[in-house]
């Protein structure tokens, strides 16, 4: 087969046959199709799009381009949630322990930061020592141990995508349905779970920034999810304001550790509630939401989830003494404030804006080989609703970056609006998707 040929087939909008996808992601995987021919293939695809039936194949050809795990002796129903990706979304964080605390086994296959979102993996890095890199053997005896195991792509489990997915974040090939849909299904499917929770963003700060394509991009997580025998269930939750009140992966933890305890941001403890809420109905540990509510509730108010944290931590590495001590952890050179530049109240905080703010602060990449700054961030003061007066500071930035301090505090300071009245309040949780269709999100 001609690599120049099928990047030129998808360019013209065709479909692509499976075994041209298969040639292009196998030799992608082997090394036999370069970087800069998968960049242009990547580049078509987000232009011409796949139907229904390419991103299908697609998905299984990315999962099958390595191991599917199989956890059928550990016992359970294994539940996973995976996000489309948003800013200053740590909710894997306090979820995946709290409902592994609940009863759930909870196998996870998360990403790094991709384009201008942060990724879970950055956030696990950032505690030192912290192994997201185990082996199958490994991952299996983790999850058999804890209930609980956190991992990344890796050479055996979904090489595809760890490739793809760092390419795709410094390609400006991210927005695309069918490449989201393969990246998440194919590390979803390998893990070994038997049903998916999916948050689906919608918004500035989403990769899918109107509701309508939100909807479209949760329809074909969910079907796939369903074709492959996995319970799947969506829900699209607001992300034009960024989640909680740390942007940066080091912060984001520190923030999660709160959460634990019960003190974090009231959007980030809801957001975690209803989605693990929903994993421990599927992981049937519960008869309904609200049940699967009150049982997180209950792992976080008495203390079993912070331990499972701890103890799937220093599992796999990570020295806990930092969690402890969030105070030695080092800090950054610099520290900015940013001020309401008028009394009023707060009536936008752009999370696109800000989580580009936190990748030049040194928080992500640009290139593939990037090396990120841990501790470098955003911390708000405030949300979007409340009201500041003149001089008031709104946002702390975090940075050792010398050169990127005066454009990033103009970015951020203008990712800020102000009005003479309180802005309506917005829901966080929008609406429900499952195989029956979508729903208006109510408890
Ligand atoms: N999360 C992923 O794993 N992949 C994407 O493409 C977007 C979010």
């Amino acid at each position: 087969m001609n690599v120049v040929e099928i990047i030129r087939k998808k360019r013209n909008g065709a479909v692509l046959e499976s075994a041209e996808l298969k040639f292009i992601i196998d030799g992608y995987v082997r090394g036999t199709v370069p970087e800069y021919q998968v960049s242009a293939f990547l580049m078509a695809t987000y232009f011409q799009g796949m139907t229904k039936e390419e991103t299908s194949e697609f998905t299984r050809l990315m999962l099958h381009s390595g191991d599917v795990i199989d956890l059928s002796t550990i016992h359970g129903v294994k539940v996973d949630k995976h996000s489309t990706g948003g800013v200053g979304d740590k909710i894997s964080l306090p979820l995946a322990p709290i409902v592994a605390a609940c009863g759930v086994p909870v196998p996870m296959i998360s990403g790094r930061g991709l384009g201008h979102t942060g990724g879970t993996l950055d956030k696990l890095e950032s505690i030192p020592g912290f192994k997201t890199n185990l082996t199958i053997n490994e991952y299996r005896r983790v999850i058999a141990e804890l209930g609980l195991v956190m991992i990344g792509q890796t050479k055996e489990i979904a090489p595809a995508d760890k490739k793809m997915y760092a390419l795709r974040d410094v390609t400006a090939t991210v927005e695309c349905i069918p490449l989201i849909a393969g990246s998440i299904m194919s590390k979803k499917l390998a893990e070994g779970i038997d049903a998916l929770v999916l948050d689906v963003k919608t918004g500035r700060g989403a990769f899918m920034q109107t509701y309508e394509q939100s909807v479209e991009l949760a329809q074909a997580l969910v079907e796939i999810g369903t074709s492959f025998g996995k319970q799947t269930v969506g829900f699209i939750t607001d992300m034009n304001q960024p989640l909680g009140k740390a942007i940066g992966n080091w912060f984001e933890v520190v923030e999660s550790m709160e959460c634990l305890r019960g003190n974090g941001p009231a959007d980030v403890m809801e957001l975690t509630y209803v989605l693990g809420g929903m994993m421990v109905v599927l992981g049937k540990k519960a008869a309904n939401l609200e049940e699967g509510i009150q049982r997180c509730r209950e792992v976080v108010e008495n203390g079993f989830a912070e331990k499972k944290f701890f103890a799937l931590v220093e599992r796999q590495g990570g020295k806990i003494s930092y969690l402890h001590h969030p105070d030695r952890y080092p800090i950054s050179k610099h520290r900015v404030t940013i001020t309401a530049p008028r009394d009023g109240y707060i009536s936008s905080i752009d999370s696109l804006e800000l989580g580009l703010s936190v990748i030049s602060l040194g928080g992500g990449r640009t290139k593939v080989d990037d090396v990120i700054d841990p501790k470098a961030g955003i911390l708000l003061k405030n949300k979007a609703g409340d009201h500041v007066k003149a001089g008031d500071v709104v946002a702390e930035c975090f940075t050792d970056n010398d050169a990127a301090v005066e454009a990033v505090i103009h970015r951020v300071a203008n990712a800020f609006t102000f009005a003479s009245v309180q802005p309506k309040s917005v829901p966080l949780v929008i609406s429900i998707v499952d195989k029956d269709g979508v729903r208006p999100f109510s408890l």
